[in-house]
Formats: C-alpha cells, structure tokens, sequence
C-alpha cells in the first residue's frame, strides 16, 4: 500500500476542469441524437385573464414544422407529484392544463420543428386572442394572506414594550432571479415505452419521480442524466414546464425533442426569488443585549398556488432572525401577497440571504444608535446553542471567525462616525455582518467500485447526485483517493444519472455533507474486505495485488451516509464573518466595493480549491444582491422588464475586488463522519448587510431597500 496522502482539506485540481474548458464536457443542450426536432415556445402576452382563441393555421405552414400543442391538443398527464417530497413541480397546474393566465410568458403553445430557427418562426406566427383581467405585480398594492406557522418564543409584545431601547425598521428586497449562466434546457426521447430525459437540473430523482408520475410510467421506466449542470442556484429544483412539454412532444412524434429556453423566458418562466418587505422590531437593553425582536414578512407568491398556506415553499426568511442571537422573545409573522407572477422558488440562500439583510441591517442600526461597536454587540449576543430549539451546536467558532475576521480586516483602526474616512474624492465605509446556514444532510448513497489494470488499482465511484458546477467531482475523488490510498488521477467519479444509487436534491449546500461521509463508508467496506487477504497484519500490499490474490474482479460497495451522535441532540449550523471596505463618490452616488474578507467556520473543508471558489462565489453573489439585481415588472401589464442579461445585471470581473476567505479547519465530527458541512451557500449570507453597514458609515445614508443603486445615495 501507498503511504497514506492526507489530501483531505488540501489544495487541488479541479477534477473536471479539463474537460470543462476543452468542450468536452456534455450539457443537457450539446446531446445530439439522430432525428433530434426542437421546440420553441409562445408566452402569454397579458399577466392575467384567458385565453380565448388559438389561431395555429399561418404557424402548421412554416417549413419543417411537426407539432403544435395548446391546451386545446396537449393530451392527458398524470397529476404531478409537489409538497410530498419525491419530486417539485414549479406550478401545481401543468402546462398548456387550459385556457387561464396567471403570469405573463406563461406558455400558451409549444412548436417543434426540424430546426430550433423554424420552430420559433412558426411560434412567432400563432395568434392568441385574450381576454385579458386586471393584472397583481406590486406587493405593496395587493392584499395578504397570513401563513399559519408563526414561531414565538417568550412574549415578544410585552417585551418590546418594557425594553429600554427600541428599534422599529424596515428593509426590503425586490423580486430577484437565480439567472444561471447555462439556460434551461432538456433532451427528451422515448426508447420503447421507456423515457430517457437530458436535463439540466438539479435533482435526477425528481425529475424522474415527477416525470414517472405524469406518463404513468414505474420509476424504473425513466432515466435522467445531468452529468453537467452550468449553474442553477436554486432554478433547476422544480421539473419545469419545457421539460414536461419536450416529452409529451417526444412521445407524440416518436423522435427526441430538444428543448431550450431563451434568456427571456427564464428570467419570465422559471421562479424567481420572492420580493420581500421585512419589518424588523428590537428591544434592547442599554448594554445592547436583545430582550426582544419580532420580524415580520411579507413576500409574493403566485395567485396560482393554490392554497398559499399548503404551498411548500415561502422564501423562509424567519429561520435565521429566530436562531442566531440570544434573545429570549422572540415572534416571527409571514403574510404571502399573491401576485401574477411566475410562482417563486428557491434562489441561492433562500430564506437566509434575505433574513440577514434585515436582521443584520437592523442591528448595526442598534450599534450605531447605542454608539457600540458593531462587532461587540454581535459577541454581547452571542449565543453556542441554537437561540430558538435551545440545542446545543456540536462545532460553534463562531467568534473566532469575528476575531479572525477583523485581524485581517484590520476592523480596530475603524472610525465609528460615518463620512470620517475619506480616499481623494470618496468616502471610504466600513461594515460587517454574521453569516450563517444550517449544516444540511440527507439520505444518500454511493457505489465505489475498486478494479485493476496494467497500471495497479483504481476506483470508480458513481451516485445520482448532480455537480452543478459546485465541486462535487473533486470533492469525491478526492474523499475516495484519500480512503483507498490512490493517487488522484486513478479515480473516476460518475455523476447525475438517475440509475445510479441514489442521491438526494442538490440544494441547501447539502450534497457534499451527504455524499462525501457515503463515499467514505464504501471506501472503508472495500478497505475491510482486501485486507482480509493480507498475508499478516503487517503486510504493505497494494490493492491491485491483494485483488489478484483473492482471484477477485472487481469489488464493489454502496456506502451511505450515516449521521453520528444521538439524532435530535444537537444543531448543525456553519458560521462566518464577513468584512467590507466601500468607496462612495457623493456626487456620484456609485458604490464601489474595494476589499471583501470572510472568515468560515464549515467544518472540515473537503477540498481548499473548490471551497474557496464556492465561498467566493457566494460573496459574489451577496455583491449581485446588494447593488444590482432586480427583475422589475412593468406594473401595468406585468411585463418582465430587460428580461436578459443587458437588464438583470449582475456582477462583472470589474466590479469584484480582491475577496481574502478562510476558513478554520473545524471538523464536526457529531454532524457525520467526516465532519463537513455545505459551503455552497454561506457565502452569500451576510454580504449585502454588510455592505449596506459599509456604505452607512462611509455617507451617513441608510438604505433598507435592495439594491443600493446610486439614486439612493444622492
Ligand atoms: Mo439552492 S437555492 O440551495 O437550490
């Protein structure tokens, strides 16, 4: 055997990058199969009402085209499978189900042609007559619905009422879109009876459980890959409408069907990130210690999702403002506003890069109006338990992040008054913010499979989980090469195909937590059985030759990720600290951010390489949040304003400084075996707070409304 090679947390390549930037990698929309037609699709021209007539006769005559479906012709499908947890559907009626609006570019028909060009000619060419009704899209303008689960804790009323210091703000956030680089997109053909689907997603198994459910079809009938996924952030959970629609359309015409949206009809069609408006309220004692905060929400939903309170996603912005400082009153009220608009869904962070912009917000409000420091009020309010389950975290560093944080920063050479530091003509401003996302987990498995050839052993491991971009190939070979002793490059990592075993949604940065301690475990089976054909304990063989003795093929084992410690007895939650330098002109309003520093607690750390571009990434996106994503919609028709990537603006190389991460190498070996928590998404989390401190103490100029656009500040 080779001397063991602790790789585990150390730098690394990316596993797949050659094949990324030599084109080889295959995303949904680069499968090519013989006989492949294309679809295009026909959005609704009005945000609410009906449609009334269909006129498809100028479309059937453009050359090449073979289907038109409405919901005059679209067929019967199963009811689909949303809230149940098997699979998501993004809206609980299907497409082209009948004649009503709810949003404007819902699909009102579906060409496919021989090519992608005649089939969005032909869909350019059908006439819809509407009968259009007045349109929802502000959620200032439009009544609300209270959601039943409304956590408390203490008595909040009473507490608000007695604190010697009371805070009574504000914050919201418009309707923002995960945007992904890599639209949407779906290859889908029928073998047989049997429906094989390319998808870009996020989830194999839900597509597959919602597509099953919809053709009547067992699961083992249907198969979906998405070996590579070009990002997704939240978007590609649900089995979308062109996914549904490419295999109905596939069945229907007995030859594959690509299915690709435009930038348009992603940014009109696929869930965005619920407008939020947060009303933050915090007691406070002199010292700054919180007695009490109550955090109300209200946020968007679609006027088609049914029962708003059934529904099973409400961007969750309460779950971080009820656990992360110690405060013995707590109440959290949500109200949904349904508006026609396309049903919001998940978006990098839900729930917590929404929460903390508020919390966060408000607290260095507190900081200023006590003339306390805004880092001291956070340790004042620490907490090393969970403030609202009163559980205890089995690996909490949450102030060593904060100290960490601002040695680097440099956070004690700050002037606590705003507009005191200036460079030339700009006002330098600095803030900060906790970050902070639950450790998630689920059911997983993986098969490792360890054979020999010329060149000794090696090992191929494969599970239904999706790489999204994220790291997951890296971080699997390099969890397998480091149990079995192989040199990287000796292991193969199969991903994203539903046959493999099985694998949970890649969502809520939970997927290497999951799949990493599950690799292990197979790793550790294969190890037990080999070295049971050591000539004695002390033998160094390698695996190739302990195979070749035991007369053995390869061998193979399926390890799945079990939790340690007693289940319930702990939380699991990361942890940061996030540091940013702004420069404001005055006159000119624009916020540049010149310096990013973010400490991390996350547990063990996989892999450093792919770590470092996950948490860069997520400040990037906190930067996106703070000053330039909206997804406006014209108020009167409902129209998605400079839906593409010239009017949803989000950063550029330009407008990213130097970002300093680090993290603190802190296994939490009670959360599983390896002691790695998700760094997907903590990133994110606090950036825009902390911006917003920053560019509070730079101008004197409090803004709670996202983004922080120039007219802001003037
Ligand atoms: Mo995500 S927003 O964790 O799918």
């Amino acid at each position: 055997m080779a001397t063991a090679s602790r790789r585990i947390g150390g730098p690394g390549e990316r596993v797949d990058a050659g094949l990324k930037v030599t084109g080889q990698a295959r995303y949904a929309a680069d499968v090519a199969l013989p006989d492949l037609a294309h679809a295009a699709y026909l959005g609704s021209a009005i945000a609410s009402g009906r449609v009334l007539a269909i006129d498809t006769t100028r479309a059937e005559q453009v050359g090449g085209v073979l289907l038109i479906l409405t919901h005059h012709n679209r067929g019967p499908l199963g009811d689909l499978p949303n809230g149940d947890g098997t699979a998501l559907a993004p809206d609980p009626r299907p497409p082209l189900a009948d004649a009503r609006v709810h949003y404007h570019g819902q699909f009102v028909a579906m060409v496919v042609a021989e090519s992608p060009e005649q089939a969005a000619h032909a869909a350019a060419l059908i006439g819809v007559t509407y009968e259009p009704a007045p349109c929802l899209v502000d959620i200032d303008d439009a009544e609300a619905i209270r959601l039943e689960d409304n956590p408390r804790r203490g008595d909040c009323a009473a507490a608000l009422r007695a604190a010697p210091v009371a805070l009574d703000v504000l914050y919201s956030t418009p309707v923002q879109h995960p945007c992904p680089l890599e639209p949407h997109a779906t290859v889908a053909h029928w073998v047989g009876h049997d429906l094989v689907v390319h998808d870009s997603t996020q989830w194999v198994l839900g597509d597959r459980a919602l597509l099953a459910r919809a053709f009547g079809l067992a699961d083992d009938r249907v198969r979906i890959c998405a070996p590579f996924v070009g990002g997704s952030f939240g978007s590609k959970v649900c089995t979308a409408a062109h996914t549904l629609l490419a295999a109905v359309a596939a069945r229907r015409l007995g030859r594959p069907v690509k299915s690709v949206l435009r930038r348009e009809q992603v940014l009109a069609t696929i869930g965005p990130r619920a407008a939020t408006r947060q009303r933050i309220q915090l007691g406070a004692e002199r010292d700054g210690r919180l007695v009490a905060l109550r955090h109300h929400t209200r946020s968007h939903c679609a006027v088609n999702s049914g029962f708003p309170d059934r529904d099973p996603f409400h961007e969750p912005t309460s779950g971080v403002t009820r656990m992360l400082y110690a405060c013995p009153n707590y109440e959290a009220v949500h109200d949904v506003v349904p508006l026609h608009l396309m049903k919001p869904g998940w978006m990098r962070a839900p729930g917590e890069a929404t929460g903390l912009w508020a919390l966060e917000g408000a607290m260095d409000e507190l900081a200023c109006r006590l003339g306390v420091d805004p880092l001291e009020l956070r340790l004042r309010n620490h907490t090393a338990h969970n403030a609202h389950t009163g559980k205890p975290y089995a690996g909490e560093h949450l102030r060593e992040c904060y100290e960490r944080g601002a040695e680097r920063f440099g956070w004690a050479r700050r002037d606590p008054r705003p507009r005191s530091m200036r460079e030339g003509d700009a006002f330098v401003g600095w803030g900060l913010a906790t970050a902070t996302h639950p450790g998630n987990s689920d059911d997983a498995s993986v098969r490792v499979r360890l054979d020999r050839d010329s060149r000794g052993a090696y090992a191929s491991v494969a599970t239904a989980g999706v790489d999204l971009g994220t790291g997951l190939y890296t971080a699997l070979a390099v969890v397998v090469a480091d149990a079995l002793e192989l040199p990287l490059e000796r292991v193969h990592v199969e991903l994203g195909d539903s046959r493999l075993p099985p694998a949970p949604v890649t969502g809520g940065s939970n997927l290497t937590a999951s799949l990493a301690p599950a690799a292990r475990a197979a790793c550790l089976q294969l190890r037990r059985r080999l070295l049971g054909f050591r000539r004695d304990p002390d033998e160094l063989a390698a695996w190739g030759e302990l195979l070749a003795r035991a007369g053995l093929g390869p061998i193979e084992a399926v390890g799945a990720a079990e939790p340690r410690g007693v289940p319930g007895q702990y939380a699991y939650q990361s942890f940061g600290a996030q540091f940013v330098e702004v420069r404001v002109v005055p006159e000119l309003g624009q916020v540049r951010v010149t310096r990013v520093v973010g400490v991390f607690d996350v547990g063990q750390v996989v892999n450093a390489t792919a770590t470092r571009n996950q948490l860069i990434g997520g400040i990037l996106f906190g930067l996106g949040q703070a000053l330039l994503e909206r997804l406006v919609h014209d108020p009167a028709r409902g129209v998605p304003v400079g839906a593409d990537l010239a009017g949803y603006v989000i950063p550029a190389h330009a407008d990213v400084p130097d970002i300093d991460v680090s993290w603190l190498d802190t296994p939490d070996p009670a959360f599983n075996a390896l002691g790695c928590r998700g760094a997907g998404e903590i990133g994110i989390t606090g950036v825009a707070a902390a911006i917003a401190s920053a560019v509070h103490h730079a101008t004197g100029i409090r803004v709670r409304d996202l983004p922080i656009t120039p007219e802001r500040l003037l």
